[in-house]
């Protein structure tokens, strides 16, 4: 989520002025194995491995080439303890509509166009989405660091990508390309922290379409809460999930009020861009975070961090290679977890296979 990005960079590419800069890959980087990966893992306090580097980068971490990102948390073993969650058979879909947003929230991302083509004998449809409209995996083209939101100041994840016109020109080259998260079979153990109910537990009133910040202190709290033991409820290659109550909020309006909602920009609840939420979320070794609200974190994206990044999506996507679920809908999957006295579930997600692809619908289901 950052429309300006998008708009300014476009500008700046009709007039001609985005021009290929080549930059090296990270060059200070780890020596990183799958088959040992946390061996000499850095600290959080330990980023960025040279201080050229932006923000808190992971960059070199796993490698100087590494086009996997935090997915690399997931291994054979770390599916095989996930699928232990699987007790009743309960699945539960995840994705909103894709035209659930019929009024959109970004005035840049159109609705869904839906064409139906009848055919002899049979009939197809053409859908053409932009895929940040509804429940959407963000891929690692989305969300560079930038000093100042234009294309001469981006940096993607490892500095794999030297030009704006690798993501967008008219022969964009396939690295960090959503294929790559499609081609890897995502499954893991999903961790939901419902902010919401807990919130509501303590009487804490919040509107979700302003800008409440979610703190790591109220999540802590709402793990607690949900009977998770204290700094010690995640494993490598988790997935959090966070319930904001930003969706239940949505799905309360009436059709008029969704149809007339006088969007404030975007802001929304979420959780607070900060250097303590960085950490908090580093140290548990995520292969990636969702949440049911646009943009996990907080909107608007005003804050700084360590005075460089300007956001969770910048040090996540640009930063650690980890990608961001938004707009899921967790209602049913938390209500059946209370009902259940459970928090962890088994997630899979699988993205379109879009060579070259930004971001994607998820596709993410989970099971209990
Ligand atoms: C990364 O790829 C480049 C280009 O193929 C290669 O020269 C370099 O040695 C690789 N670096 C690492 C750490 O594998
Ligand atoms: C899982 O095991 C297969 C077969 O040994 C291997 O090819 C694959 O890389 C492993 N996957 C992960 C994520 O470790
Ligand atoms: C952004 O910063 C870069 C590097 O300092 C500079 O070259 C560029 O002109 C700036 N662009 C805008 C639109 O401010
Ligand atoms: C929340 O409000 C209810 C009703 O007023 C009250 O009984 C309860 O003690 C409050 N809980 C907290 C945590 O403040
Ligand atoms: C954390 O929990 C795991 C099991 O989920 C257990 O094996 C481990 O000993 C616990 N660690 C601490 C520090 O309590
Ligand atoms: C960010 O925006 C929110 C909501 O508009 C506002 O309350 C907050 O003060 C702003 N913070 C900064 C650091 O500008």
């Amino acid at each position: 989520m950052y429309p300006e990005f998008s708009l300014l960079a476009a500008a700046l590419l009709v007039c001609g002025e985005a021009t290929p800069h080549p930059k090296p890959n990270a060059p200070v980087s780890r020596d990183f194995k799958r088959s040992d990966p946390y061996a000499d893992w850095p600290s959080y306090s330990q980023l960025p491995l040279d201080p050229s580097y932006p923000t808190k980068a992971a960059w070199g971490v796993r490698g100087a080439n590494d086009t996997l990102g935090a997915l690399n948390h997931i291994t054979n073993i770390t599916i095989q303890v996930a699928a232990r969650e699987v007790k009743l058979g309960w699945a539960f879909n995840l994705n909103l509509d894709v035209n659930q947003f019929v009024t959109p929230i970004n005035t840049n991302r159109k609705p869904l166009t839906h064409l139906y083509q009848p055919g002899d004998g049979y009939t197809d449809d053409v859908i053409m989405l932009n895929t940040q409209i509804s429940t959407q995996f963000d891929g690692l083209r989305h969300f560079p660091y930038s000093t100042n939101a234009s294309v001469d100041t981006y940096q993607w994840y490892n500095n794999l990508i030297p030009s704006y016109d690798d993501v967008i020109g008219p022969a964009p080259t396939t690295v960090l390309g959503i294929q790559e998260a499609a081609q890897f079979g995502i499954a893991g153990r999903g961790v939901l922290l419902d902010w919401a109910g807990w919130a509501a537990t303590q009487n804490i009133t919040f509107d979700a379409f302003q800008g409440r910040e979610i703190t790591v202190a109220e999540l802590d709290a709402t793990a607690a809460w949900q009977g998770l033991p204290a700094g010690n409820w995640s494993l490598p290659g988790d997935i959090l999930l966070i319930r904001t109550g930003w969706i239940a909020q949505y799905h309360a309006l009436t059709e008029l009020e969704r149809e007339t909602l006088p969007w404030s920009g975007i802001d929304s609840v979420g959780m607070l861009a900060s250097d303590d939420s960085l950490e908090w979320l580093w140290d548990k070794k995520l292969a990636f975070v969702g949440a049911d609200n646009p943009a996990f974190e907080s909107l608007p994206f005003n804050k700084t961090i360590n005075g460089v990044a300007m956001s969770l999506h910048q040090v996540f996507i640009g930063g650690w290679g980890q990608s961001i679920v938004e707009f899921l809908n967790l209602e049913m999957l938390a209500s059946a977890l209370h009902q259940q006295g459970r928090s962890t579930f088994f997630l899979t997600l699988q993205n379109l296979n879009v060579v070259s692809g930004i971001a994607s619908p998820p596709n993410a289901m989970a099971i209990i």
